[in-house]
């Protein structure tokens, strides 16, 4: 089975970055060099999605703009010799078509997939949440992995999975694992658990795979925490319906959510770290100020 189209939700207000966020998206805050949501891209692109949807809202239109072609910056560097500098907007020529659709009422992240539903019609699609990166510079191979199980399971969704301490479970959806192992047929997926109702400490990590039927799920879920329509809520209504849903756990791969401050900071440190350019002389640079 053949997945290419992936869903990128981009609409959310990110109200936790404020003030960084008031004018522009946090999907566009760089971490190293790139905006997080290039390097969400360069994920999904290397897994073979050829057409993308983000999900946008009024204020992101400078994520349509990073990935269109820019001809007269192009033009400005060929004219002033400035090769190394063009390699840096190789990715305007990623082989994939970007699609654009607002959502309308920010009624949470299910919404935001609902939103989705015309475009992506009958066939299985990625959801990739792009405030979040997989991996260092992204160099995952998890959506890959996770569209293989997806048709090797038949499966109505996988979910990628990240352990988090316990102490974290309740800013996530936590999984009930049937079985142990990497990968592992679901029972349950419950949206930010308090510690002691949390089945695992298993945390959903912003990337999915998900037959049509889960539009269906998501049409009839009601708003949960936080009063909004929760993907979560949606993926356990579909195992409750039947559904064959698996789980898939990252290896040996962090993932990057640049939702809050804290984890905005150590995204950009340890990625400005890994910089072959810049690395080393910042290393010292820390060294030297933690003194
Ligand atoms: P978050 O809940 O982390 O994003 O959603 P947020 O609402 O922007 O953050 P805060 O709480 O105000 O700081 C994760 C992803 O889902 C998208 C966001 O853009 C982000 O990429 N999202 C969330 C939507 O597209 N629509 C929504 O209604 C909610």
């Amino acid at each position: 089975m053949n997945i290419n189209i992936a869903v990128v939700p981009v609409a959310g207000l990110g109200t936790r970055l404020l003030p960084a966020t008031k004018s522009q998206p946090k999907e566009m805050l760089p971490v190293g060099r790139k905006p997080v949501v290039q390097y969400v891209v360069e994920e999904l692109t290397r897994a073979g999605m050829e057409r993308l949807l983000f999900i946008t809202g009024p204020s992101k239109t400078s994520i349509e703009n990073h990935f269109d072609m820019h001809g007269e910056l192009i033009q400005t560097l060929r004219e002033n010799g400035k090769e190394e500098l063009l390699a840096e907007l190789e990715f305007e020529r990623a082989p994939v078509q970007y699609f654009y659709t607002r959502q309308r009422q920010l009624l949470g992240l299910g919404h935001a997939v609902l939103c989705a539903r015309e475009f992506v019609g009958a066939e299985p699609f990625v959801v990739a949440l792009g405030d979040s990166i997989i991996g260092l510079n992204a160099q995952s191979g998890i959506v890959r992995a996770m569209t293989r199980v997806f048709s090797e399971q038949r499966a109505d969704a996988v979910v990628a999975f990240e352990a988090v301490p316990r102490s974290e479970v309740m800013h996530y959806g936590i999984a009930a694992p049937k079985s142990d192992g990497a990968i592992f047929e679901i029972a349950d997926v419950i949206e930010k658990p308090n510690e002691d109702e949390a089945p695992s400490n298993l945390a959903i990590a912003a990337r999915y795979v998900f037959a049509p039927r889960i539009f269906d799920a998501l049409a009839r879920t009601a708003p949960g925490k936080g009063g909004e329509i929760q993907l979560t809520d949606a993926i356990r209504r579909v195992i409750q319906e039947g559904g064959r849903v698996f789980g898939i756990t990252l290896r040996g791969e962090r993932r990057y959510d640049i939702g809050n401050f804290d984890a905005y900071f150590r995204a950009f440190v340890e990625f400005a770290l890994a910089d072959a350019k810049h690395g080393a002389a910042l290393r010292e640079y820390l060294r030297e100020i933690i003194k």
